[in-house]
């Protein structure tokens, strides 16, 4: 028996960083899916997995998983995907709970969201010893959650796919050390730089906070305000890059409600807020500037049967 599934990537909306320091964040689930095969095999185990990043998130998981439910057979693994590994979209996390669910369904093993949340945070910690979990969450919740690190809090929220134009820098950005370098900041509690940061994350938590409801109403320009403002904290924070900056700035000169980096900063992503009507400007605007506009819907299904 071959069993099929898919998860998808993710887009941080709002509070990241913030969200490692135990504030809210919201993160929506985008179309680009990730595939896995996976069949039992008298051949022990093999994985082809050719645009995975890291193979790791895939062992890892099959290990979890056997020591877990004391399973021994050997398996055979495939995955395939709809997305580069390149844009940050969270391929590790999409393969992780693909994968879970696949091995859950192969071995007739029922597991609620949570349970399959929670193995893959694990399998994150393990491999990568740093991460808030929202990406595990997208993967298997799917549309956009309110949510705080570890799967304290997943909430979904009743919410229409956002009008979202999405960019991508051209650079690879690297999360654990983006991550690390503001925990080395915060290290001394006392310090000045971590009070900065401790002030810049409370004001993340209120972006958040008032966001969730304003998205809710589907009110476009005070969610593109906030955007900005988000926008700005992350400068402060030291996070974003020059080019981010530029696609941003250049997203609202073309009349996007409002524009910011999404995720970990330093490269991959941002993300424009933009009506219908002012689309097509923007999108040339952030070619014009060396970005390129991935096209990708925004609040689709978690983790599934293929
Ligand atoms: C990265 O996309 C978002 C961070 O908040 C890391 C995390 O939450 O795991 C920087």
């Amino acid at each position: 028996m071959k069993i099929k599934t898919s998860a998808p990537g993710k887009l941080m909306l709002f509070g990241e960083h913030a969200v490692i320091y135990g504030r809210p964040c919201l993160v929506t689930a985008v179309s680009s899916r990730i595939y896995v095969e996976a069949e039992k095999s008298s051949k022990g185990f093999s994985i082809d997995a050719p645009q995975v990043k890291d193979v790791r998130f895939v062992e890892e998981t099959v290990k979890i998983f056997k020591e877990k439910y004391k399973i021994d057979n050997g398996l055979s693994i495939k995955t395939q995907s709809d997305f580069s590994s390149q844009y940050g979209f969270g391929s590790s996390s999409a393969v992780t709970v693909a994968t879970i669910y696949a091995l859950s369904q192969l071995y007739k093993k029922k597991l609620t969201k949570k349970e399959i949340f929670d193995l893959g945070y694990k399998v994150t910690l393990n491999v990568q010893g740093i991460g808030s979990g929202f990406d595990i969450a997208a993967a298997t919740y799917g549309k956009t959650l309110y949510f705080i690190a570890g799967g304290k809090i997943i909430k979904p929220l009743k919410l229409k796919a956002l009008p979202l134009v999405v960019g991508y820098s051209g650079i690879k950005a690297d999360t654990p050390n983006m991550v690390q370098k503001i925990k080395a900041k915060m290290t001394n509690k006392k310090s000045k730089s971590s009070i900065k940061i401790q002030k810049i994350f409370e004001e993340i938590e209120n972006i958040v906070e008032t966001v969730k409801e304003e998205l809710i109403n589907n009110n476009w320009p005070r969610v593109g305000k906030l955007m900005n403002q988000n926008q700005k904290l992350l400068r402060q924070l030291g996070v974003s890059t020059e080019k981010l900056d530029k696609m941003c700035q250049i997203s609202l000169k073309a009349g996007a409600w409002g524009a910011k980096l999404s995720g970990a900063g330093g490269g991959d992503c941002m993300i424009a807020l933009v009506s219908y009507e002012k689309k097509e400007a923007v999108k040339e605007a952030i070619v014009r500037v060396g970005g390129e506009v991935i096209e990708v819907d925004n609040n689709t299904e978690g983790v599934k049967i293929e």
